[in-house]
């Protein structure tokens, strides 16, 4: 019989950008004070991207880079390269295509796709099929976007919440029982209302009155995202919790989607899971989409060992939402 193929993360590489936007900043920007955002979002500052002519595939790269040089890995041995982002280069090529080049890689497919806030989330789950195939050994997937890039910054509602960054893991083929182990993975298509963008798709192209007029934008209605978030992500990580024997005494780390940190306690409370075994860093880096996931595994690798039980969860634009149940696969302190 043939043995079960497993999908294991074996490194991670971050990136933020430099530049520090602080709180005290902002408020010298629009009507907002750091004791409002740190109460109601929980963000002290976020980094930006702030040169000319750099976008996400800049930060990618910086995070691949580094993925690669952490985990030895040989370019020539990489099968595919997947990039979730909603804030890519280009509408077209793709900004994996471009990361391709960049990294030298000779061998690989690469491709993006496109599911907000959840990108990493969904991308777990694609990649480990990828892998589970037995066709792909060795395959890179990133989580970067530049939500600078579509924020409005005289709007108080939403600028204080998103910054810049990317991440990345190296996902290959194991025949041991660690891994991306399952996943519950949901889309609510009604939530296209409260979390989208009006402009520059091809339902509403570009044109002067789309930009005169601010469509641009991130466009969200807060706190009907907030309920939907809240229910749904404590929901899921339930289910995903009950579904594979996890429970408070053997959960090692949560790793939630850094939108707001009130969200955070919540599908803590849910799980019964004490905050020391929550990875936090939304007041540091903030919001930044789909690099939120593996910028926390980035931030929190050397305290991960090898059996430890994460469960990721979140929830972005669409609506999309779900968690993924990962078997960490080495010692974060040895690397
Ligand atoms: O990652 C994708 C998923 N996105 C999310 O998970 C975001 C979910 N939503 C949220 O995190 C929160 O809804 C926000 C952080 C966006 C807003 O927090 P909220 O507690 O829901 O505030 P609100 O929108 O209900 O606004 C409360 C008040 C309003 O004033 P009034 O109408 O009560 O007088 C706002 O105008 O707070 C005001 N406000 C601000 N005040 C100071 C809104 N933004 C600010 C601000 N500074 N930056």
């Amino acid at each position: 019989m043939m043995e079960k193929i497993n999908a294991v993360i074996t490194g991670v590489g971050g990136y933020v950008p430099d530049y520090v936007l602080t709180n005290e900043e902002l408020s010298r920007m629009v009507d907002t004070t750091d004791d409002w955002i740190m109460t109601r979002i929980g963000v002290k500052e976020r980094r930006i991207l702030h040169e000319e002519g750099l976008g996400t595939s800049y930060m990618a790269r910086k995070a691949a880079k580094q993925l690669m040089q952490r985990t030895g890995a040989n370019p020539d041995d990489i099968d595919a390269v997947v990039v979730c982002s909603t804030t890519p280069d280009y509408h077209f090529p793709s900004t994996a295509s471009i990361l391709c080049d960049k990294l030298g890689l000779k061998n690989a497919f690469a491709f993006d796709f496109q599911a907000a806030c959840c990108g990493f989330l969904y991308g777990m789950e694609v990649v480990a099929s990828l892998v589970a195939s037995g066709r792909h050994k060795k395959v890179i997937l990133v989580g970067a976007d530049k939500m600078s890039s579509m924020v409005d910054y005289t709007d108080r509602a939403t600028c204080p919440i998103f910054g810049d960054g990317a991440a990345a893991v190296m996902v290959e083929a194991t025949t041991e029982d660690y891994g991306i182990m399952d996943s519950i993975l949901r889309t609510d298509g009604k939530g296209l209302p409260f979390l989208h963008m009006k402009a520059g798709g091809s339902v509403c192209t570009p044109s002067y009155f789309t930009v005169d007029h601010k469509m641009h934008y991130i466009y969200q209605e807060g706190r009907t995202v907030f309920k939907y978030a809240v229910s749904n992500m404590s929901e899921i990580t339930a289910k995903i919790a009950e579904k594979n024997g996890l429970t408070k005494d053997n959960i090692n780390w949560v790793i939630p989607h850094q939108a707001n940190m009130r969200i955070i306690d919540a599908v803590a409370s849910r799980l019964e899971v004490p905050m020391e075994k929550v990875m936090v860093n939304i007041q540091r880096y903030g919001n930044t989409s789909a690099g939120t996931l593996p910028l926390c595994l980035w931030d929190y690798e050397k305290k991960l060992k090898k059996g430890d039980n994460l469960i990721f969860t979140a929830f972005g634009a669409g609506f999309t939402y779900g968690a993924v149940y990962v078997k960490w696969g080495y010692d974060g302190n040895t690397k």
